[in-house]
């Protein structure tokens, strides 16, 4: 069963799973392999990292597309090439079609930098400090066509501490992340 994972920046959750997929021999006890990761950004750091493990990758700018449907489905095209059990957002910046989370759901999940149901959307450090929130976290999540919406399936919580930047908040709710997503994904093929 293959795993296609889109990325968009350094992929630091992207070479958490792959790391994790290897650490375990996913191959050998799920049938499941990364197959492919992609990117919208051809400077995209994680890209660096996928093909020195021998995975497949391919670079997708959306600019060069004149609607977001239209790069969609191109980008649909790409992903289905792989035939994926799973699509893995990663980072990947991009908001997503109704048409393309319609193709994929049951199986697309996304990571993102907050305790869902609170902040959805950018800045979400920014806001959590704003609003004096004593604990931050990630979730990851089934897509659905609502942004940053559907069942959760994995969460970790840190504590903010005093004296907290954005940046730091970022840095430690990141480490949990790399522990939530290959659990999540995991979980999903067991
Ligand atoms: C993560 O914080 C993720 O939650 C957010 O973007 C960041 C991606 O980091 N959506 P990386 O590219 O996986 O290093």
């Amino acid at each position: 069963k293959n795993i296609v994972i889109l990325i968009s920046g350094g992929g630091s959750n992207m070479a958490a799973i792959v790391r994790t997929a290897e650490r375990e021999d996913w191959e050998r006890k799920l049938g499941v392999r990364v197959a492919a990761v992609l990117s919208n950004r051809a400077d995209a750091g994680g890209l660096a990292f996928a093909q020195a493990r021998g995975i497949a990758t391919q670079v997708l700018d959306h600019k060069g597309f004149g609607s977001r449907e239209a790069f969609d489905a191109e980008l649909v095209r790409c992903i289905d090439a792989y035939a994926p059990a799973l699509v893995v957002l990663a980072g990947f910046m991009r908001i997503l079609s109704a048409g393309f989370v319609d193709h994929y759901l049951g199986r697309l999940l996304n990571i993102h930098p907050s305790l869902l149901p609170a902040f959805p959307g950018l800045h979400t450090h920014e806001r959590a400090l704003a609003a004096g929130c004593r604990f931050v976290g990630a979730t990851v999540h089934q897509v659905t066509s609502e942004l940053d919406d559907g069942p959760i399936l994995e969460q970790a919580a840190v504590p903010v501490l005093d004296g907290d930047t954005a940046q730091a908040l970022a840095a430690r709710v990141l480490t949990q992340e790399h522990l939530i997503y290959p659990r999540a994904v995991r979980r999903f093929f067991k």
